[in-house]
Parts: C-alpha cells; structure tokens; sequence
C-alpha cells in the first residue's frame, strides 16, 4: 500500500537444448506469482530445433512456442513484429546457440540476456558452447570455472556482465563433472538473477 505499483514483464526464452535451466525459470515465476509478488511472466519459448526438451517443458507448463526457421531468424527482423504483437518486452537466452542478429538487439536494447557457462571473457566467443567449454577448461587445467549472466550485444558472449558465480575444479573433475557443478550454480542463480533484475526495472 502506498508503495509504487509492480509490473508483470513479458518475457520470452529463447532455447534450442534441453531446457533446464527454461524449467527453473519458468518455476521461479510461478513460485513468485502464487506468493502474489510475480515480476515477470514466461509468455512465450522459442526454439530452433524441433523435438528440443525445452519444447516439452514449454507444454507442460502450458506456454506458447515459436519454432522459429534458420534464414528467416537471420535475415534479421523476421520474426521482431511477432515478438512485439504478443506483447514480449525482454529475452532471455537459455542455452541458444544462434547469434542473435543486430536487428532483433536493435528492437530490444539492453533487453536481451544471455547465460555463459563459463567465467567470462575467458572461454567465450564463437565455438565455445556446451561441452566444448568445459573441455577446454580441465584441458588448461584451471582451478576454477563458473557463469556468467550478461547482457547480448553484437558480438558473441560480449555484452555487459550482470553477475558471475565460481566453483572450485579438483584433479579428479571431469568436463561431465564440471557441467554438472555449473548447471546446479546456473539453476540456483539465473531465476535469481532475472528476478531482481526486474526488481530494479519496477522501483526507477
Ligand atoms: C547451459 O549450460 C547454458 O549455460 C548454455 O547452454 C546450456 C543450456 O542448458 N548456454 P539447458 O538447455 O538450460 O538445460
């Protein structure tokens, strides 16, 4: 009472894999919205790769899809007056692999984030993805890994960082270990991240 009045933000997922982190998202939303203090909503998953587990999770929880097609998606602003007509006002990328092209950063200033697992700038940029950063971590035999959230600008795993976490690599971790430590700190943190960053956007 007397206080400035919450909004509710449109949020898209962007996602092609298995949707894990899409899952605790969409968790972490429904969690706020029963305690009455929801800040955001997921109102729709896009996705570029039928069957991908992240389409399932979108049924279950009973949210639109857009499959979206890859020449359409690069020609630019394909699919932005879709994106806008239902009423989407930020994208959160989770475990997208296509670059986002410039037009679509255009119509969403600052309102594009995307997850690294990985502690930015180091291990990022074209090719670094899934696997293949974890890989190339125990391969230079690094004492620590972690993610980064951050906002999407032009270039690959660039744009301004928002939050990282750490976590410690022993000798006997694997890259299929240290994926499994990095999901566990992206599903604590990414609802966590996305919902005080929304927190912030209400009380300006
Ligand atoms: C995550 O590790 C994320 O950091 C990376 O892709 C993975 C997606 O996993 N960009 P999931 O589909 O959320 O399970």
């Amino acid at each position: 009472m007397g206080g400035k009045k919450q909004t509710s933000v449109s949020v898209a997922i962007f996602g092609s894999g298995a949707g894990s982190n899409a899952e605790k998202i969409i968790e972490q939303s429904f969690l706020l919205m029963n305690k009455g203090i929801a800040n955001y909503t997921i109102d729709l998953i896009v996705c570029n790769k039928p069957g991908a587990g992240v389409l399932n999770i979108a049924a279950k929880n009973d949210i639109e899809t857009l499959l979206i097609e890859k020449e359409e998606f690069f020609r630019g602003d394909a699919y932005i007056d879709h994106l806008k007509e239902k009423g989407i006002e930020f994208i959160v990328l989770a475990g997208f692999l296509w670059k986002v092209p410039v037009q679509l950063i255009k119509a969403y200033p600052n309102k594009i984030i995307n997850i690294h697992p990985a502690l930015l700038p180091k291990y990022g940029g074209k090719g670094m993805y899934g696997s293949k950063v974890h890989e190339a971590i125990i391969a230079a035999g690094e004492k620590e890994s972690g993610i980064t959230i951050h906002f999407v600008d032009e270039l690959y795993d660039h744009g301004n960082i928002i939050f990282q976490a750490k976590c410690n690599i022993n000798a006997q971790d694997t890259p299929e270990s240290l994926a499994e430590k990095i999901h566990l700190l992206e599903h604590k943190h990414y609802p966590e991240v996305i919902q005080n960053l929304f927190k912030m956007q209400n009380s300006r």
